[in-house]
């Protein structure tokens, strides 16, 4: 990855993952493929690897390109709320839900 490609991914005011340049280019492919066709993007990891810090620069980039960021953590299983997850993830932009068609 040259400097210029970190700098286009990073430089949003979000620290740079150490050693992470495979990672980093894999998620700038992503973002410019998905921003035309959507796609999705799973990450995982052992605990504590960085995948949070990952999603931070990807999420930076994303919305620095003028996507739509939404973001959510997962709950427990069990939690008392049915669809959590999707709830919290679409609460902020169900006023725009008109907009659908
Ligand atoms: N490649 C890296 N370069 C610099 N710091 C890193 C790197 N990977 C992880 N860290 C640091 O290690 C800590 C844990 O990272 P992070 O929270 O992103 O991990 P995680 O995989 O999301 O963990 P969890 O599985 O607990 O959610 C953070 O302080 C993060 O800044
Ligand atoms: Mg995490």
């Amino acid at each position: 990855m040259t400097s210029a490609e970190k700098t286009a991914l990073s430089g949003h005011g979000v620290a740079a993952p150490v050693g992470r340049d495979r990672e980093l280019r894999l998620i700038g492919l992503f973002l410019e493929q998905a921003a035309t066709e959507g796609g999705a993007l799973l990450l995982t990891g052992d605990p504590g690897v960085g995948k949070t810090m990952l999603l931070d620069v990807a999420a930076a980039a994303a919305d620095k390109a003028g996507t739509r960021v939404l973001r959510v953590a997962g709950a427990e299983f069990g939690d008392e709320a049915n669809f959590s997850g999707l709830s919290g993830l679409l609460a902020p932009v169900l006023d725009h839900r008109r907009q659908l068609s």
